[in-house]
């Protein structure tokens, strides 16, 4: 298949590295990518924002399947001009990509679909907000509206804190004040043809940006999968995937369907396990980043198979994805100042002592060059690197991870230490 993936960062590189997995089948073409992409796909120049452009780009060139990677070409309506056109597109138009890109759209639909979710009061003042403070109670929740590169939610027991959050995005369109709830985090990837959908292995995100859970909201610092963990709560890993399915994935596919907006590519289910069962925290639409890079080294399905299928309707006449017994854990290193204000253009070394050690891949997130021959990779971004260990424990990959994460230099980068660290005890 000639395969066009539009995207960047190191959900992209992962998505190629599963791709190219399966064989040399594949002519995999990726616009714009970065330094590490171009070393296993074909960069393209087409503006991944232009749906016309990406249009005739896929025309032009026969591609068989756009696979759009970000959210911002899906809320931004590329996949609908590309999908009318009558190419196959994994991702969603952008009617259906409103599950991301506008909270309460979201929180619309789960209603709609009766989906387990937080309370959640919609607020358009600042004294409304500060009754829903009342309401609600402390800590405190806050979501803007749009998309915000994961920095527009603020969870604080501190209400100065959470009525500034508040402030700064009402100038944009109200705010979402939610419950508080609590339990442990899981990412699941559904894969959807709109009325079919298929479950991928569940992945535990690292969203803050220093060890123990400190410090500011991050689009992930970290990732693992599976979550033995949740067999312990759910009989079985497939138990759980099967009520999330039921209660969750298909009842939104469902609603979105018959709304006449039908969901075509990733669900992705961000869930809290509370006391009180499992709720919905938010919706993407697109692959989780970085949870991608855990969980696609461990699929054995060719990938390629059940994007086709999600994007033609066919995901019905395909069997449950299958995954190894592996574990697979990802370490992302951050530029010095991320996520605030993430010092770029310095170099990297030490990819290739990296990359030697056993089970460890190196996906880019925001990467170039080097230019000329000698020259150096530079680091061009706040999230940088994704170090990517496999192994048949997480004690094992762990140290591989972070033995791989050791060989690297980029001045004043910074790391967790503490991905997977309790699932490994
Ligand atoms: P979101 O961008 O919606 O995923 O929110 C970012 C992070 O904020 C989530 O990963 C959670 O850790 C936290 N969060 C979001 N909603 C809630 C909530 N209702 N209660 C507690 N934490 C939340
Ligand atoms: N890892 C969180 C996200 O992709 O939104």
């Amino acid at each position: 298949m000639k395969i066009l993936v539009l995207g960047s960062g190191a959900r992209e590189h992962a998505i190629i590295l599963a791709l190219r997995a399966e064989g040399s089948a594949h002519e995999i073409l990726c616009a714009p990518g970065n330094a590490g992409i171009a070393q296993d796909a074909t960069l393209v120049e087409v503006d991944p924002m232009d749906g016309s452009a990406v249009r005739a780009f896929a025309d032009e060139h026969g591609v068989d399947l756009v696979v759009i990677g970000p959210e911002a070409p899906l809320v931004a309506g590329v996949a609908d001009v590309v999908r009318e056109h009558g190419i196959p597109v994994f991702g969603p138009g952008r009617a259906a990509a409103q599950l991301e890109g506008s909270k309460a759209f979201a929180k619309r639909i789960m209603e709609a679909a009766s989906v387990p979710t937080g309370r959640a009061v919609r607020a358009a003042t600042a004294a409304e907000v500060e009754a829903a403070f009342d309401d609600l109670g402390a800590p405190y929740v806050v979501k803007a509206d749009g998309l915000a590169a994961g920095k527009g939610v603020i969870v604080t027991d501190d209400r100065e804190a959470a009525l500034a959050h508040a402030q700064h995005y009402l100038p944009h369109g109200p705010v979402l004040i939610e419950e508080f709830l609590t339990g442990p985090e899981v990412s699941l990837f559904f894969l959807s043809d709109g009325d079919t959908v298929r479950a991928l292995s569940p992945a535990q995100d690292f969203k803050r940006a220093f060890d123990g859970d400190e410090g500011p909201n991050t689009g992930g610092m970290g990732a693992y999968s599976p979550l033995p963990w949740l067999a312990e709560q759910f009989g079985s890993e497939a138990a759980f995937v099967e009520e999330v399915t039921r209660t969750v994935a298909l009842p939104v596919v469902k609603q979105l369907d018959s709304e006449g907006t039908p969901f075509i590519g990733l669900l992705y289910a961000g869930l809290i396990l509370t006391p009180a069962g499992v709720r919905v925290i938010e919706f993407n639409a697109r692959f989780g980043d970085p949870e991608t890079q855990v969980v696609l080294p461990r699929l054995r399905t060719p990938l390629s198979q059940l994007l086709l299928a999600a994007a033609t309707g066919t995901l019905e006449d395909q069997p449950q994805p299958e995954f190894s017994d592996e574990v697979a854990i990802t370490v992302v290193l951050a530029s010095e100042g991320y996520p605030e204000a993430p010092q770029t253009g310095r170099p990297i070394e030490g990819l290739a002592e990296a990359a030697a050690v056993e089970g460890v891949g190196i996906v880019h997130a925001a990467t170039a060059g080097p230019d000329a021959p000698g020259g150096n990779l530079i680091a061009t971004g706040g999230r940088v690197l994704n170090v990517v260990a496999t192994g048949s424990g997480f004690a094992d990959a762990r140290a591989r991870a972070y033995e791989a994460l050791g060989r690297i230099r980029l001045d004043g980068a910074h790391h967790r230490t503490d991905i997977a660290a309790r699932v490994a005890e």
